[in-house]
């Protein structure tokens, strides 16, 4: 492929990872999804957190009645994990195709993962029987120990846990979820091809820099936290190196404005909007556009074992700005890139 072409037509992507919310957040966010991808992971963390077939299926029910306009869309829902988890009905949920995965959340990491699991050894048994019926496990990979350092937490996660993990269970497929670090990138090159991982597009553009910039950014405020330069520079590069072992993964977790500028502001950032004009400047940044395809619509599938999309996407090299505000139903919302300019548009 030409390396600085003015339109490029990839198969249609799917998001490996996206929080999607419930009730009146729902209908406002969840077309911005459906537009640009055919499927997407649906994270389970609601308030309560959805760890059973039946609640998945309602889910997925409400989620569908969210996006009318956009057929084909579908919603491949998640099971919360929590220290009771019942490992009958995550077998029966699996094998009836209501659950795709799994999510692994270790207690209080990031928002409503109150339910948690606060111990892997709790869950040995259920996560046995998904090695056993090829369920992957998704995993939020960091400790959430008080004396552990907030910029640390992912790499020591992989060395007190995940490590052990996957050498217990080296037939488990796994995918490390949003990794922020060189670290991450490190440990999934060197592991079997079951370990995959999603990456976002912030922690791409991103670094801890951007929390601080003239003053204290929440909009830049996620989990796992953006990590120094370095970190970023080994993402970009492994997002665009051409490995099958990563894919695209939004982790788009809307908070309402007044949710985020606060005393004590919630972790997220909405990402959904301009997702993939987002993906497309890194990869044209890293003279990569042609790994572009791989990344958002090839890698994901063939991990998971589901087909790949037939439709296709086109994006322009063309200028989007993106707004400062999006208004959800009466809520507003701060999108990533709120109020620059990014190269690429969506043309469908
Ligand atoms: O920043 C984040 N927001 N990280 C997560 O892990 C959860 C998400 C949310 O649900 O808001
Ligand atoms: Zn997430």
């Amino acid at each position: 492929m030409n390396q600085s072409p003015e339109q490029i037509t990839i198969r249609q992507p799917d998001d490996w990872h996206v929080h999607l919310r419930d009730g009146a957040m729902l209908q406002s966010v969840a077309s911005y999804t459906a537009r640009q991808f055919a499927r997407a992971i649906i994270m389970p963390n609601l308030a309560p957190p959805v760890t059973d077939t039946k609640m998945a299926q309602a889910y997925q029910d409400r989620i569908l009645a969210a996006v009318p306009d956009h057929d084909g869309f579908t919603p491949l829902m998640t099971c919360y994990l929590t220290d009771g988890a019942d490992a009958a009905d995550i077998e029966w949920g699996f094998a009836s195709g209501v659950f795709t995965a799994a999510k692994l959340y270790p207690a209080n990491a990031t928002t409503n993962s109150a339910h948690g699991v606060t111990d892997v050894a709790n869950i040995m048994p259920v996560l046995e029987q998904m090695e056993k019926i090829g369920m992957p496990l998704l995993i939020h990979g960091e400790v959430t120990d008080a004396d552990v350092d907030v910029f640390d937490r992912e790499a020591v996660f992989i060395e007190r846990t995940l490590s052990k993990l996957v050498t217990q269970l080296p037939g488990l497929k796994v995918v490390f979820e949003h990794i922020t670090t060189a670290d991450a990138v490190d440990f999934v090159n060197e592991a079997g091809p079951h370990v995959g991982a999603t990456i976002t597009p912030q922690h791409l553009h991103i670094n801890r820099n951007a929390m601080f910039e003239g003053g204290i950014r929440p909009h830049a405020y996620c989990l796992p936290v953006a990590k120094r330069e370095q970190h970023r520079l080994a993402l970009r590069k492994a997002a665009t190196s051409g490995s099958a072992k990563y894919f695209l993964g939004t982790d788009s977790a809307p908070h309402e404005i007044h949710a985020k500028e606060s005393a004590c502001g919630c972790a997220g950032i909405f990402n959904a909007p301009y997702a993939l004009e987002s993906y497309a400047t890194v990869f044209d940044e890293e003279g990569a556009l042609d790994k572009l395809e791989g990344f958002a619509s090839e890698h994901g599938p063939n991990f998971y074992g589901l087909p790949l999309n037939e439709g296709t996407v086109t994006l322009q090299r063309s200028t989007t700005i993106v707004p400062e505000n999006i208004e959800a139903g009466g809520a507003t919302i701060v999108p990533f890139h709120a109020g620059q300019e990014l190269q690429w548009r969506l043309v469908r």
